[in-house]
């Protein structure tokens, strides 16, 4: 398996780009299916959970041409309804979006579910609730979620929480319903927006998107269309928070290309808390975020929250800043039970953390050290980075296929602002 070897302490200075969201991109694919026809997508990253989510698509028949390494066109025409069970499914969270893609399309739909996972329980009672309402009856088999509806009917849903996950899938099955469809207390995360807005340019009628009210109205004809569509993604909201926190971590100053201020407000005003400086300007052409670090990063306090609230896909990479940070900091993590499994590899570091239940106290300590380090989940991987970027001497990060999931060239991304950081390929 290969693993990254980090020599820390170089100042990161330069200009990098962010890539397509993965979170859109895996509801945007599957959602691909729902019309019979050709369609270009843009600004794709090229990452290993669409590599998945595609390979996949190719089971069931779609056509997929790579016109570079982030774009592709995609002819449906061929798909077949057939159960979504290969090894494939099981190696990705987001295979779930076949569910509601193939309700919509064919009334009925088997998929094999996600194993357990690293950072908490996660369960889809919203997504089940979602689909009954709108006339499906679900059943889980094993490991198996099978729904089936004689016919898809408008609904009023409204959601326990906010789940990311519910809201795309039921707007997914929802499209392809007769009548209208009202989704409360819907997400409001930037990639809810891209799929709906993926899915009006197929023809859909999604409103409110962003909000926390979606309402889809007339059914979306399924029948093949000579239309061809174009979908540029949204740039990755994630990956460039990841990069801010790393900039404010270990820059220098770094310049954030492919961004769209809005869904960074919050990213950038917890850095700025710390000391660190972030400007979002605007060249006539792209945003762009400048960042410039503090030699001396106060502590902060975290909130994870829904959006527009501090994503709690940030949280672990900005523990990692906080640990070097002047004072006590403290986490609280509302959206997953389970996401501090990095935190043992931070104090392998000489990080100072103490965990009690969905807090975490963090008192900034003089410096890291480097250390054999194993990566839990994607964003555990992005935090070590960090960590290891700022660490004096070596750190060999291992079980990296995590942050491939989810980052595009992490790697040559950070070597390019002047990271030492060297991927070992090792052949199986
Ligand atoms: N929840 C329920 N019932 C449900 C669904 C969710 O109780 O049916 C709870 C979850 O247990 C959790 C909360 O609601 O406490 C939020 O879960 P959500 O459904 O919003 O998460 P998700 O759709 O499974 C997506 C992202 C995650 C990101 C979360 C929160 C994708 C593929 N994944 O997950 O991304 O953390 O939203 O923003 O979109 C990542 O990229 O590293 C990642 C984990």
């Amino acid at each position: 398996m290969d693993y990254y070897v980090v020599n820390g302490g170089k100042r990161l200075n330069g200009t990098i780009r962010i890539s397509g969201a993965k979170n859109a991109a895996v509801g945007i694919l599957p959602a691909a299916i729902l019309f019979s026809g050709k369609c270009y997508i843009d600004n794709l990253p090229d990452i290993e959970d669409v590599r998945r989510v595609i390979e996949i698509m190719k089971e069931m028949g779609a056509s997929i041409e790579y016109i570079t390494s982030n774009s592709i066109l995609i002819d449906t025409t061929n798909v077949k309804d057939m159960d979504i069970v290969s090894p494939s499914v099981r190696k990705m969270r987001a295979s779930y979006y076949f569910a509601g893609a193939m309700l919509g399309k064919y009334s009925h739909a088997c998929v094999m579910l996600p194993g357990g996972c690293e950072i908490g329980e996660r369960p889809i009672d919203q997504h089940i609730y979602g689909f009954e309402a709108l006339g499906a009856k679900v059943k889980i088999e094993g490991n198996i979620l099978k729904v089936e509806a004689e016919k898809l009917t408008g609904a009023n849903i409204r959601l326990k929480c906010p789940s990311v996950g519910a809201t795309i899938n039921i707007m997914l099955a929802a499209v392809c319903a007769e009548g209208q469809t009202i989704i409360r207390n819907a997400a409001r995360e930037p990639h809810v927006v891209d799929v709906a807005n993926f899915l009006n340019a197929m023809g859909a009628r999604v409103k409110g998107a962003g909000t926390d009210t979606i309402r889809i109205t007339v059914p979306l004809s399924k029948h093949s269309s000579e239309k061809v569509c174009r979908y540029s993604l949204i740039p990755d909201q994630i990956e460039a928070g990841t990069f801010m926190i790393a900039a404010a971590a270990a820059g220098g100053e770094v310049i954030i290309r492919n961004i769209i201020p809005t869904h960074l407000k919050v990213i950038a005003d917890a850095i700025m808390n710390t000391g660190a400086y972030v400007e979002f300007l605007d060249d006539g052409n792209e945003f762009f975020a400048k960042i410039t670090a503090s030699m001396y990063p106060a502590s902060t306090m975290i909130t994870t929250e829904p959006y527009p609230g501090f994503p709690t896909d940030l949280q672990q990479p900005m523990m990692a800043y906080l640990t070097l940070a002047k004072g006590k900091s403290m986490i609280i993590e509302n959206i997953y039970e389970n996401r501090f499994n990095h935190v043992p590899q931070l104090e392998k570091m000489g990080a100072k953390i103490k965990i009690n239940d969905r807090i975490a106290l963090v008192e900034g300590t003089d410096k890291l050290k480097g250390a054999d380090l194993e990566a839990s989940d994607l964003r555990a991987g992005a935090a070590l980075i960090i960590a290891a970027l700022m660490a004096d001497g070596e750190s060999r990060i291992s079980n990296i296929h995590y942050i491939d999931r989810g980052y595009e060239k992490i790697d040559e991304k950070l070597r390019s602002l002047g990271a030492d950081i060297k991927r070992v390929e090792i052949k199986d």
